[in-house]
Parts: C-alpha cells; sequence; structure tokens
C-alpha cells in the first residue's frame, strides 16, 4: 500500500498538486490557511494563455524566451505554454470566474510580452480570487487532509530516498511520519531581502531543506527584481504595484516628470522587469527618483486595480491624482531545486514545484504572469503523475535532515541588507566578495540555514561572471549596454 503524498506549501502549486492526486491520499501541510500566506495569494498579475485573437502558444514561447535570456528549456516552454488554455479551463472549473468583457476574456498586457495574453480575476486581486478557490476545493476534497498551522522542519532518509518527515505543529510540538513522496511547494525566497514584494514566509526554508539533503540545485543567481514596488520604508514586505498598470497605459517618470524608459528599449515602459528594474535602480543610484503615473487610467483605476488603489491609499496617495514613488524589490527566484520536466528532484522520493522548483522554463528572467501558469500547469502534472506512480515505502529513515540553527532578528536583518546591496538588479565581484566576507565573519549567521543558503547564492552569482538575464554584472567586460539582450524582436510600435 502507498504512503500518503505530502505537499508542503500551499499556494497554487501545492494546491494544484494536491487536488489533481485525486484519488491518492494527500496531507497538505501548510503555515497558514486557506493559503493566504503564500506568494501566490499575493499576485496581481494573472495568468499568461494565448487567447487572443491573432496569439498563438508559438509568439507566448518566443516572449517567454527573450524575457528569459534564451536561457530557458525550449521543450518545457514549448510544452509550459501549449497548456495554458487548458490551465485557464482547469481553474474556471474549480471555481475562479476570470474577468470577461463584450468579446470573452479581457486580456491584460505585461512588460515583455508582444500582445494582450493576461487573464485575470477581479482586476489585480487574481492570485487571492485563484488561491480562495482552489482552497475551497481542497477543503472539499476527501482525499486531501489539510494540516493547516504546521511547518515542515527535518526529510527523512534511508539508502539515498525519501522515507519520512517531521512536522511541528502550531505548539511547536514535532511529529514523525513515513513518507515515501513529498512534494516541496514551499515558494522562493524573497524574504531573505529587504526590499521584497514577497510575504515573510518566502523565506527559502524548502530549498534549504532540500540542499541539505543534496539534491541537486540549479540557476541560484537568478533572482528577479520587480521594478515598480510602493517605496516606502521600513522593514517589511514592500506592496507591489502591477505592471498590468503599465499595460493598461501608465507610465514610469523621473523627478522631472520625463519618460524613464523613453529610448531605452523597444518595448519601453513594457520591456521585460529585469530591464527596467536596472533603469529604475541606475536612476535613483544617481540621484534621481522613479515615480509611477496612473493618473491617466482615471476610472478604470478603481474598476480594474482595486488592490493598487487601496495599497496607495492606505500610504497617503491618491493615485487618480498623483505620481506614486516605486523602487525595485526582490520578485521572484527563477533558479531552486532542480527537476526534471516532471518536477522530481535527484534526490528518489522528493518533487518539488513551483517557485521552489527549478525546471528551466523562466530561464535567466521569468516572463510576467507565467508563475502562476506553471504553477497550475506542472503542478497538475505532477499531482497526477505521483497518483499513478507512488514510489514504494522506503522503510523507517535512518537519518534525519535539518536545515540547522534560525537565524537571530538581529543577524537576519544584517543579512537582508547584505543581499539588497551585493545580489540587487546590479551586481559585481566585489560586493559580492564583500558579503560572502562579512557573512562568513559572522559566526552566528554563517551557521544558520538563512545564512548558508545565502552563501550558496553568493558563489553561484561570483561563478557566473558574465552577464545574463536578471544577473547583471557590472563588471563583466562583455556587456555591451545595460539594456544588453540576446535577441530582442521587432515588437512595432506600442499602442
Ligand atoms: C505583476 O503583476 O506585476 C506581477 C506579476 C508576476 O509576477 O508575473
Amino acid at each position: 500500500m502507498s504512503t500518503p503524498l505530502v505537499v508542503g506549501g500551499a499556494g497554487v502549486a501545492g494546491l494544484a498538486v494536491a487536488l489533481s492526486a485525486a484519488p491518492r491520499p494527500v496531507l497538505l501541510v501548510s503555515r497558514g490557511r486557506p493559503g493566504a500566506a503564500s506568494a501566490s495569494a499575493l499576485a496581481q498579475g494573472g495568468i499568461a494563455a494565448a487567447l487572443g485573437e491573432g496569439d498563438d502558444p508559438a509568439q507566448h514561447a518566443q516572449d517567454t524566451m527573450v524575457a528569459g535570456a534564451g536561457h530557458n528549456d525550449a521543450a518545457r516552454v514549448d510544452w509550459l505554454v501549449s497548456q495554458a488554455p487548458a490551465a485557464v479551463g482547469w481553474l474556471e472549473e474549480q471555481g475562479v470566474v476570470f474577468d470577461r468583457g463584450d468579446k470573452g476574456y479581457r486580456l491584460g498586457r505585461e512588460g515583455g510580452h508582444g500582445r494582450h495574453r493576461i487573464v485575470h480575476a477581479r482586476g489585480d486581486a487574481t492570485g487571492a480570487a485563484v488561491v480562495a478557490a482552489l482552497a475551497a476545493c481542497a477543503d472539499a476534497a476527501a482525499h486531501v487532509t489539510w494540516l493547516d498551522a504546521h511547518t515542515l522542519r527535518a526529510l527523512g532518509l534511508r539508502e539515498g530516498r525519501i522515507a519520512g518527515l517531521r512536522l511541528a505543529d502550531a505548539a511547536g510540538i514535532m511529529h514523525e511520519l513515513p513518507a515515501a513522496d513529498v512534494v516541496l511547494a514551499t515558494g522562493g525566497l524573497g524574504a531573505l531581502f529587504a526590499a521584497t514584494t514577497n510575504p515573510r514566509g518566502a523565506d527559502g526554508f524548502g530549498l534549504a531543506l532540500a540542499l541539505e539533503a543534496r539534491a541537486a540545485a540549479r540557476d541560484l543567481e537568478f533572482i528577479q527584481f520587480h521594478p515598480t514596488a510602493l517605496d516606502v520604508a521600513g522593514d517589511g514586505p514592500r506592496p507591489l504595484l502591477t505592471e498590468a498598470l503599465r499595460g493598461a497605459g501608465s507610465v514610469l517618470r523621473d523627478e522631472r516628470g520625463g519618460l524613464l524608459m523613453a529610448g531605452r528599449h523597444p518595448l519601453g515602459d513594457l520591456a521585460p522587469r529585469d530591464v527596467v528594474s536596472r533603469e529604475v535602480l541606475r536612476h535613483r543610484r544617481g540621484g534621481g527618483s522613479v515615480w509611477l503615473d496612473a493618473t491617466v487610467l482615471g476610472e478604470r483605476l478603481a474598476a480594474d486595480f482595486p488592490t493598487a488603489i487601496t495599497t496607495c491609499r492606505a500610504h497617503g496617495i491618491d493615485p487618480l491624482r498623483e505620481w506614486i514613488p516605486v523602487a525595485p524589490a526582490a520578485h521572484f527566484h527563477m533558479g531552486g531545486v532542480a527537476v526534471d520536466a516532471l518536477g522530481r528532484s535527484t534526490l528518489p522520493g522528493l518533487h518539488a514545484v513551483g517557485e521552489v522548483a527549478c525546471n528551466g522554463v523562466h530561464g535567466a528572467n521569468r516572463l510576467a504572469s507565467n508563475s502562476l501558469l506553471e504553477g497550475v500547469a506542472f503542478g497538475r502534472r505532477l499531482g497526477a503523475w505521483l497518483a499513478r506512480n507512488p514510489s514504494a515505502p522506503a522503510g523507517t529513515a535512518s537519518r534525519w535532515v535539518t536545515p540547522g540553527d534560525e537565524a537571530s532578528p538581529f543577524d537576519l536583518r544584517t543579512l537582508r541588507a547584505l543581499l539588497d546591496e551585493a545580489l540587487g538588479p546590479v551586481r559585481d565581484g566585489e560586493a559580492l566578495r564583500r558579503a560572502l566576507a562579512r557573512i562568513a565573519a559572522m559566526p552566528g549567521l554563517s551557521r544558520a540555514w538563512q545564512g548558508r543558503l545565502a552563501l550558496r547564492l553568493l558563489h553561484a552569482a561570483l561563478a557566473r561572471r558574465g552577464s545574463l538575464g536578471a544577473h547583471w554584472r557590472e563588471d563583466a567586460c562583455e556587456n555591451a549596454s545595460i539594456h544588453q539582450r540576446i535577441a530582442t524582436p521587432a515588437y512595432g510600435e506600442i499602442p
């Protein structure tokens, strides 16, 4: 008899795996319920799918590859974009109601897309709408047992495969379970940065655990910065101002009102995120400030961007009349646990999906609104496969793997400042080496799992001497310009 499938994480990817694994029993483990603590629930972009007139998956694939600087796995990209319309249909079957107009879906546009191709639900509250619908399905599903307020703490191994896991409950009491298949859907690591759009729980713990268990990792140096986080001071995640605002006609301005992206890239304000983030950072480092001007949207703001309006007003800004101060913030990790096309890691029985995984679809820089899509498409595929192909129970665990000590709050604050400086949208060898030396000189931090994970990221960034996608090395001698791309298609006029 097969053991239950254990899924760690209740964002979109984890929920898609859990629902698709029926009838195999699933233990869904999450810190919060219903997945509201996940980055998925905060996602304001939507789901990219070639559904519009004149669009097709080949164009979606081309934009994905260009944004990813050609570092993507082309076959997996083709599969992903071919699945996008079906992923939207599946979400509708689970109860998600996408925004429609007279002519069908209201398709938005975001950075790096040559066409309007993004479906939204409740405007810029798409992530929350999708997570709420999938969570309701998981609640109702007889095969899913949801252990909320639980955290994954350790993996049990026997003869080189997964044999069990340890979970801590809300009271901190540890529970040990046998397991032959564990899916990590624990999200990314933006919370290791001071300026991030990610929730505090997106701290890289799942990746650290997999690395400790000696699963292979891939592309760790590629970290995407979103160019338009609200520029607010203070410790904690920065509210995101969705790229769809620019897709609808908002523009980036400098402090004198000049158009920041004019003449910088053929797609202007809708250039891929790495390009826009570098430009915003470059301007700010030169002493300027950068503003998002959404005043042109008028009444559309309230109808299509309720989250943006609420966020701005909570910070005393009226986006109907005022420009919004913005700055880049760590947003998405393209790298992660190396997995095959199904989501299997190099450690038998350990699987990964969503942001914690790296299956190669995002290359060196993810295309906007491809992340919820990835979570749904690869999550469904992995769940269905694991339902049919359970690993045989491995017996009692002979070794337990944990990432180790937690960093102290002081060390964590120091680490976040170091990573902002060294692993931001613009990097150089000296800053990377300085950060490595600082961490090594702090015994508590270099022992803590957050410090050790940061060392892996920094070493990966140091090892890649050239610039590629989101990994931009100022000291790389071959950089032609800060906006270099390997292949920018001719898009023509941007409407
Ligand atoms: C956004 O809405 O700008 C973010 C969406 C995404 O991360 O793709």
